[in-house]
């Protein structure tokens, strides 16, 4: 991957799609907030899978549950006692980093080198012994900071679709196998967070729990686990547009599994720091549901049979999936001196810019304001008067428009372009005329298609 991480996170920050959070007191490590264009890009991200992996599909129904649970949830799930990466403290600068990142141990802990690894800080090779450090983000409920009130903020979506199982299941009757989706925040302490929005304490994620009948024959939760693997592709690749060769599937070897995988695959792209996990599908077997429920929670319709389901869990973080965009859709056109974002038109923030050629012209500017009402029934539009035309133009590309809509003397004339306007493609930068008339519909067809 060539492009520069530096120029992602200056564009983003220059042109409203991510901040540094807090930025007027000096900031808070590692937190982010998404602007005016983040949001948007944010949203159709989130909306995109929701309208793809539950609108369109006859089985997965959502939910959105609260983000602080019963903390008997966490106990039951194995997160107050597992949920944990190992950290090292450099003796010296007392700077804190994951074991694992600085190749000491692996995920769970277990030692694979102390030779010579050195602090990233200072350069010292004196290292505290590595100790399990519990991720769980916790807080007090109510007036009392005593132990009787900690809870915690939900590390994971994923909880809640195996508490409420049962809930779900009676009030829609579903019939194995269905799912549960949900998006939402999730909060973990991470100890080493970073690469802008890679990494952070708080994120998004979007995460479906599919149950199946428990399988008799490992073909059975394979057949669903491919299923939805190929799923993930097609999210990855059609969705977002990212482009296939830059996304790798990483086969988790068994000794790097978490707590509740029987297998787990992850979806890595190559970022520009380098390949790292995007997203990942696991088989949780009926780990979950036999945590939380002292009784099968699910009774087969035809036998009465009352049994645990198992889960096959797809899991896209919301953060990742914008960050992967943004790089992948990163364009530098030297040839034209341009930097363009080459988003999927549903992704971007606006779908279409309308311009006056000039704003002091005002019948130029009365025409493009109604062109640019009209269209704000059915599009997001941007509107722009500043500067010249080509400024505009670089303005727009810059944040991934599509298309551009420019009202000139032509639009106003007598001859055979009256009532016609230039719609200006972002990646080809060719300009057309199409009728007012038929800017709707012309439009409508470009999205849908792109
Ligand atoms: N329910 C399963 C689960 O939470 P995970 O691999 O720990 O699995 C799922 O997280 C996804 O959430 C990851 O693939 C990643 O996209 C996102 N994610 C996890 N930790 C994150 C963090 N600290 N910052 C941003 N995104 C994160």
């Amino acid at each position: 991957m060539t492009v520069d991480m530096e120029k992602i996170v200056s564009l983003a920050k220059r042109r409203g799609f991510v901040y540094p959070g807090s930025e007027i007191y000096g900031g808070l490590a590692n937190s982010w907030d998404y602007g005016p264009l983040g949001v948007e890009l944010k949203n159709n991200i989130k909306n995109i899978w929701w309208e793809r992996f539950v609108h369109r599909r006859d089985d997965v129904v959502g939910i959105d549950a609260a983000l602080i649970m019963n903390p008997k949830v966490w106990e039951a799930s194995g997160h107050l006692s597992t949920f944990s990466d190992p950290l090292v403290e450099c003796r010296k600068c007392h700077s804190r980093f994951r074991a694992d990142h600085l190749g000491f141990t692996d995920a769970q802990g277990k030692i694979l080198t102390r030779a010579g690894v050195a602090c990233p800080e200072c350069g010292k090779k004196d290292w505290t012994e590595p100790k399990q450090f519990n991720l769980m983000l916790k807080t007090f409920l109510g007036p009392a900071e005593e132990a009787a009130n900690i809870v915690y903020f939900r590390p994971e979506t994923a909880q809640a679709m195996f508490v409420d199982f049962k809930q779900v299941q009676d009030t829609t009757r579903r019939k194995l196998p269905f799912g549960i989706a949900q998006v939402g925040k999730a909060f973990r302490n991470e100890i080493t967070p970073g690469n802008f929005i890679f990494r952070t304490r708080e994120f998004e994620q979007m995460e479906i729990e599919y149950f199946i009948a428990p399988p008799k024959i490992d073909a059975e939760w394979q057949e669903t686990f491919e299923a939805w693997r190929k799923e993930m592709w097609a999210w990855t690749t059609n969705d977002l547009g990212l482009q296939e060769s830059h996304i790798h599937e990483l086969d988790v070897p068994k000794d790097e599994l978490a707590h509740y995988s029987k297998k787990t695959i992850d979806f890595e792209y190559d970022y520009p720091f380098g390949k790292k996990e995007l997203y990942g599908l696991a088989y949780r077997t009926d780990f979950d549901l036999k945590n939380h429920y002292p009784d099968p929670p699910y009774k087969d319709p035809k036998t009465g049979e009352a049994f645990y389901p198992h889960v096959i869990e797809p899991t896209w973080g919301v953060d990742r999936s914008v960050l992967a965009v943004l790089c992948d859709a990163y364009t530098e056109d030297k040839e034209n001196d341009r930097v363009y974002l080459k988003l999927k038109p549903r992704l971007a923030p606006y779908k279409v810019a309308v311009f006056p050629l000039l704003a002091n012209k005002p019948a130029l500017v009365e025409k493009a304001r109604k062109i640019y009402e009209d269209l704000r029934a059915e599009f997001v539009v941007a509107w722009d008067d500043r500067g010249n035309v080509g400024k505009r133009y670089y303005a727009q590309d810059e944040i991934g428009t599509p298309y551009c809509i420019t009202v000139d003397f032509e639009t106003l004339g007598e001859e055979s372009g009256k009532d016609t306007v230039t719609v200006r493609d972002r990646d080809t930068a060719v300009q057309e005329r199409v009728p007012i008339e038929k800017l709707a519909g012309f439009l409508r067809e470009k999205i849908s298609r792109g």
